[in-house]
Order: C-alpha cells, then sequence, then structure tokens
C-alpha cells in the first residue's frame, strides 16, 4: 500500500491530492492514509500536509534508492522487479552471493553505503554513503560457464549507453571500466557461481562514483565522479536507464544468443580503439595498437612486430600512453 501511495503523489507533482481523494481511490480509511503518510515521512520523503489542501511531496525524492522510486515507469520484465536496498552493508556484490541461489533472476540489490566495498583483482572500491551507485544484479542465464564473460561486455555496454543518452559523455575502456575525460567514473566487477557446464549464478556488481568530490590520494588521478564533471544527475535517473539498457541486451544474448547491438555500442563508445595502449602483465609492459573488439568480445591488437593479437578479458590490465587511458 505504501508503494501504492508513492506511485500516487510521484504522478501528481508537485501538486496537492486530498486526504479523502487517497482514501477513495485506494479504498483505505483516512486514518491509515495519514499512518502511511508518516511513515514515507520517515523514511525520507518531504511530504508536506496543508489544511484543506491535502497531501503533496515538496521535493522529488529520487535520491532514495528504494524499491518504490526505483521501479516507477521501469517496466523492465525482469530486471529490478525485485529491489532490496540497506542504508549500509559490507558488499552489495557479498550479499547477493549470499541470497543469489533463493532470490529471483533480476533482483537487484542497492546499498548507500559499502563498508568493505571490492573492486577488480583485490582492490577497495571506496562507497561513501549516498556518494554513488552501488549495485549488484543477481542472474541465472541457462549457459555454459564459457559464455558468463560476455555479461560485462553487455553491462559496460549498457552503462555506457544510459549515460551518454542522459548526456553524459562516456566512453568504455575495454573491458569494464566506464571513463569521463580520460579519468575513470564507473567499474564492474562480475561475480561467476558455476559447474563445469552450467551457470549457478552470476553476480554483476556495478560502481558509478556520482558525487564523489575528493578521492583518496592514491586514485584522485584517475578516478572521477558525474558531479565533479558537471552532470548534476539523479542517481534514480541513472539507475533506472541502466537497469532498462542492461535488460535489452541481456535478453538479446540469452535468449537469441545476439550479440551485434552490445558489441555495436562496445565500439562505438570505446576508449581505446585505434589508440595506443601498454598491455601490462605483472612486471611485463608491452605497447600496442588496439583495433577492433571481435565477436566474442574479446580485444584485437597489433603489437610492435606487426602480429595481430586476441586479448582476453583479464588477462592484463590496460593503460594509455599518457595515463590511464
Ligand atoms: C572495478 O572497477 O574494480 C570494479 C568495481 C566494482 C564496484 C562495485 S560497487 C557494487 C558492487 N559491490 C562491490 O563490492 N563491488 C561492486
Amino acid at each position: 500500500m505504501r508503494g501504492k501511495i508513492i506511485e500516487v503523489i510521484l504522478d501528481i507533482k508537485n501538486d496537492f491530492i486530498s486526504g479523502e481523494e487517497l482514501s477513495k481511490g485506494l479504498g483505505i480509511s483516512r486514518t491509515a492514509i495519514c499512518k502511511y503518510m508518516k511513515t514515507l515521512k520517515e523514511k525520507g520523503y518531504n511530504i508536506e500536509y496543508v489544511n484543506r489542501k491535502g497531501y503533496r511531496l515538496i521535493e522529488d525524492p529520487k535520491d532514495l534508492l528504494t524499491y518504490q522510486n526505483i521501479s516507477h515507469k521501469l517496466n523492465t520484465k525482469i530486471i529490478g522487479n525485485n529491489i532490496i536496498h540497506f542504508e549500509t552493508i559490507d558488499s552489495t556484490n557479498n550479499y547477493a552471493k549470499k541470497v543469489a541461489l533463493q532470490k529471483p533472476e533480476g533482483t537487484v540489490i542497492i546499498s548507500e553505503e559499502q563498508t568493505k566495498g571490492k573492486g577488480r583483482v583485490g582492490r577497495q572500491w571506496h562507497s561513501k554513503s549516498k556518494d554513488g551507485i552501488w549495485m549488484s544484479i543477481i542472474l541465472k542465464p541457462d549457459m555454459i560457464p564459457q559464455k558468463a564473460t560476455f555479461i560485462t561486455s553487455i553491462a559496460g555496454a549498457s552503462i555506457a549507453k544510459a549515460l551518454n543518452d542522459l548526456g553524459v559523455k562516456t566512453t568504455i575502456k575495454w573491458p569494464n571500466d566506464i571513463i569521463i575525460n580520460n579519468k575513470k567514473v564507473a567499474g564492474i566487477l562480475t561475480e561467476l557461481s558455476a559447474e563445469i557446464e552450467k551457470i549457478n549464478y552470476i553476480v554483476l556488481g556495478i560502481g558509478i562514483n556520482v558525487k564523489t568530490m575528493e578521492f583518496s590520494q592514491e586514485i584522485s588521478e584517475i578516478a572521477t565522479s558525474l558531479y565533479k564533471e558537471g552532470h548534476k544527475i539523479s542517481r534514480v535517473d541513472v539507475i533506472r536507464k541502466i537497469l532498462k539498457e542492461f535488460e535489452i541486451l541481456y535478453l538479446q544474448y540469452i535468449n537469441k544468443d545476439s550479440k551485434g547491438e552490445t558489441l555495436d555500442i562496445c565500439r562505438q563508445y570505446s576508449a581505446i580503439i585505434e589508440k595506443d595502449v601498454y598491455l601490462i602483465k605483472g612486471e611485463e609492459k608491452e605497447l600496442v595498437r588496439c583495433l577492433d573488439i571481435n565477436q566474442e568480445g574479446n580485444l584485437i591488437v597489433r603489437t610492435k612486430n606487426n602480429i595481430k593479437r586476441e586479448i582476453i578479458s583479464g588477462e592484463v590490465s590496460i593503460r594509455g600512453i599518457k595515463g590511464y587511458v
């Protein structure tokens, strides 16, 4: 019922709706409406009550990453049908892994803060409260584990597409960093539980720096946020757009084995195709030219000796010749 009330006041935006209208429309007493409004206020919704006019939402509560806010006009089939929201948690990926087998496919775990946010290769992912989008999606595709790596490309494509559609010029540093102005704004951490021939579940972790203005010294040169780059957009809008884009590309892949649109987006927004980069593996550093992303989602490069090579994600890390990209 709380959800329905939120739907109604979100729909009428800025206008008043009387307790009587609400009570008739929803088929509950005015006392019940009053109680629900109190709970909503406690949850952070800025609801005003004016005598003889009724209730009104004073400001758009877009900064709350609750199911009600995100699911409003989301219209996806599976991704985001179930959203579990925390104020704080160690890591949404860790929580998602714990509950993955009991939750339906497409469940999204979101936390305002992570106390032990994880980045790739054992790095820490700074996840201060309300500064960003820290979320994990539980996926259960019926496919062999070898096909799971492409899910990271789908995620990268959907984040880049979503942000560009929202007016934020972003590129993808293959395979899973999202870049604005040569700095990293988002990262993807895909974790897999599988048997030899079958995936049990995939946890797709997405971290996007939204409001962060100060980064720790070790990453300040290479990290940025949407706000820092001048894009004051709401976290809810970004999440909704990403979930929608992700579902489109994900369903194409799992239902039709179709990768075309994802690959087109990855190529279109690539930060490294037609650029020279260093491939870094341990102490080794090799200068190569990036040529393309192939049908598998792997990177094709040309070495100094004019040999074409296919680079599989996770094999190496990539650095630009002048810096991060
Ligand atoms: C990277 O670029 O190193 C990947 C960063 C992934 C961070 C996200 S935030 C939500 C999810 N939970 C985690 O602990 N990590 C991922």
